[in-house]
């Protein structure tokens, strides 16, 4: 894989020169993801599933098209994909259309994003169901003894694939053995990791996967709920409204069955297509290659930090269980100091404070905030060289 010629496809870093290492925050967008975005708008323009002209027609046709091929990029089939605004809304959508009557827990970690736990604590704060954490050792990994935690009472265990702010992945395979065991339903938050890794929903074993098309070179509002066909059916409605349903009357509504039935309202099919489009180049690159990458980065990027006087890692330092994305403060200088002056010395952006996982950045010990850099496909060695050189320069102020 060349990042050197990569680079050439995303205009913003030629125009802008930046050294970005905020890919987890949300990553750049190559040419072809754009044009695909404005083929919708120049050549398409209409809605799908509603008018019979052929307009409409044609873009009914992209966007089913879209939907396959964005299952395919994660080996599901077309009907398990439910296009939505992003990860956070596949997320609620789960946590939220989940029926607690009979078991009352849902089952997560302390690492989660906001947008994971703020529904589970909305469920827990309306009295709809319970919620229970799974232990997290010192160094960033969940407590594989701590799985006991998921029992008969567990309608649903709701946990990343990879963190924001370490990077490293959850011990999916045994946290879905004893889900499945107690009959629990898995969700799987993968913004992290569909974008830096190969995640095959089958093989994965997952009932529900959520994932960004912003974080893997795709548009910004546009995200997908993957779910197992069963696993749908025991969703109740969302958002409803156009297109969620097959006859309305006064007296009842049938329902559309999934994804559908959670598509409601006009879709982003400009998104849908930059999406499909974002598929097909991460696809020609190799998401082997794509991960390959990401571990030499990572063991860079971590060397490089550690070289530095007065530097803290946060979680486990091998690279080998994270992809190339580390949080990391300076001693006696302000995360925030950090990523402001690595912007000004060497346009070099990081995202700073505590990456929307308050919890998480507590526990793991940077409660009051952190420096991160993430580093994609577009990134080069030569980067993180730079990137130390700033890095030293700072630490001198401390
Ligand atoms: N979840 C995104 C981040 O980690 C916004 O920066």
């Amino acid at each position: 894989m060349d990042s050197k010629k990569i680079r050439q496809d995303f205009p913003v870093l030629l125009s802008s020169n930046a050294i970005y290492f905020d890919s987890a925050c949300t990553s750049l967008k190559p040419r072809a993801v754009i044009e695909a975005e404005a083929r919708y708008y120049n050549e398409l323009s209409a809605c799908a599933g509603r008018s019979a002209h052929t307009l409409a027609k044609k873009t009914g046709e992209c966007f089913e098209a879209a939907r396959e091929k964005v299952a395919k990029f994660v080996g599901a089939k077309p009907e398990e994909v439910a296009f939505t605004k992003n990860t956070t809304e596949a997320l609620n959508l789960v946590v939220r259309s989940l029926n607690y009557a009979s078991r009352r827990k849902i089952v997560t970690t302390p690492l989660e994003h906001h947008s994971l736990l703020l529904p589970i604590m909305e469920q827990e704060r309306r009295g709809i169901a319970k919620m229970e954490m799974l232990g997290v050792s010192a160094d960033g990994s969940i407590e594989e003894s701590a799985l006991q935690a998921i029992d008969k009472s567990t309608a649903l265990v709701a946990v990343h694939h990879t963190t924001n702010t370490t990077g490293m992945h959850a011990p999916l395979e045994k946290i879905m053995k004893a889900a499945h065991d107690a009959g629990a339903l898995v969700l799987v938050d993968g913004a992290q990791g569909v974008p830096h890794s190969r995640v095959d929903f089958r093989k994965l074993g997952a009932d529900f996967l959520a994932f960004s098309g912003h974080k893997m070179c795709g548009p910004t509002g546009i995200g997908c709920l993957v779910g197992r066909k069963e696993a749908f059916e025991k969703l109740d409605t969302f958002i409803v409204g156009g297109e969620t349903v097959e006859t309305v009357s006064l007296q009842g509504v049938k329902w559309k069955e999934a994804p559908k039935r959670f598509e409601a309202g006009i879709q982003n099919y400009s998104g849908a297509l930059g999406l499909s489009a974002a598929c097909d180049y991460l696809g020609k690159i190799g998401m082997q290659n794509v991960e390959e990458h990401e571990k030499r980065m990572a063991e860079k990027l971590i060397s490089t930090i550690q070289s530095v006087p007065g530097a803290t890692i946060y979680g486990n330092a091998d690279a080998k269980k994270r992809c190339a994305l580390v949080s990391f403060n300076l001693k006696g200088v302000s995360a925030h100091q950090v990523a402001l002056m690595c912007d000004n010395l060497s346009k070099i952006a990081l995202r700073s404070g505590v990456f929307c996982a308050e919890p998480a950045a507590n526990q793991l010990g940077f409660g009051k905030g952190a420096a991160r850099a993430s580093i994609y496909i577009y990134n080069t060695e030569e980067e993180i060289k730079v990137f130390g050189e700033a890095l030293q320069k700072i630490a001198k102020l401390g």
